[in-house]
């Protein structure tokens, strides 16, 4: 099954219209976004999403080829990129590829992503040059939580050079985008003018080629963290804990199931299919 959006159609959007990218974790959820987004991304965030984990850390290749194979089901029309999880790339440009090569040919995936910068340079250059397309992922990456101490906004006052430069090294590399998380308005104006690729903000203001957030974020599903970047355009979690308080009542009351619930002895006459 082809995807309609294809890498040159990503890279091409560079200062032009706006990229519209979401997270996707499940086919049902995958189906709901690609007829509206450009760019469908599995990311890591689903260990924390999804399977209750305390940060990304403890995320695996299976879990993600898992889920990445969900997604490839409900995904025509977008771009679709799989994360790779911490510990499965970072010790060589051959490790890699070696998981790399396994999460494209597993889910189908047309590119993955990975953490870093200067020092994930090599490694990019490394799948690239070897048919991986890849999106880099620089600014606050929360698989370096614990080098970082937290999740702060990075690239403030000095920090700035040094995630210019992890701009410059990944678009020298080959990288086809890239993702700036949590950054200064001004830093990401500055990085967008700069390079010739895409880049992706999520807490990195309007200034950049397009804009990530975590599905579950925006839709009022996931509600451990309220960032400040996270916009919610529904409360899907507050409308879901209403209708299981709703089916609690009625079954302790004996409203549920009701007569139209109910199967007869015998078929009715104009019953329909369910019989
Ligand atoms: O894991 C994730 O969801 C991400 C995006 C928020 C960029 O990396
Ligand atoms: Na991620």
């Amino acid at each position: 099954r082809a995807t309609a959006l294809a890498l040159p159609d990503i890279a091409a959007r560079k200062g032009k219209d706006p990229l519209v990218c979401l997270t996707a974790y499940t086919t049902p959820v995958a189906r709901l976004v690609d007829p509206h987004c450009d760019v469908v991304l599995v990311g890591d965030s689903l260990g924390m999403v999804l399977h209750g984990l305390p940060s990304t850390l403890g995320v695996t290749l299976d879990m993600m080829i898992l889920h990445g194979q969900a997604v490839r089901r409900g995904v025509e029309r977008a771009f679709m990129a799989v994360d790779m999880p911490f510990g499965s790339y970072e010790e060589s440009p051959e490790q890699a590829f070696r998981n790399a090569a396994k999460v494209m040919t597993e889910t189908g995936c047309a590119a993955v992503k990975l953490e870093g910068g200067v020092a994930m340079a090599e490694t990019i250059r490394f799948l690239v040059a070897r048919g991986i397309p890849v999106m880099a992922h620089i600014g606050l990456t929360p698989q370096a939580v614990n080098s970082f101490g937290g999740y702060a906004v990075q690239g403030r006052g000095e920090g700035a050079e040094r995630i210019l430069a992890d701009a410059r090294a990944v678009t020298d590399a080959g990288a086809f985008s890239v993702v700036l998380e949590k950054i200064p308005e001004t830093l990401a104006a500055r990085i967008t003018d700069e390079i010739a690729i895409p880049t992706i903000g999520i807490g990195a203001s309007p200034a950049c080629d397009g804009q990530i957030l975590v599905v579950d974020d925006m839709l009022g599903l996931f509600t451990d963290f309220r960032p400040k970047f996270v916009k919610r355009y529904a409360e899907l979690g507050e409308a879901a804990a209403g209708a299981v308080a709703a089916y609690a009542e009625e079954v302790r009351a004996r409203r549920f199931p009701a007569p139209e619930h109910v199967f007869a002895d015998k078929p009715k006459a104009k019953s329909g299919t369910e019989g």
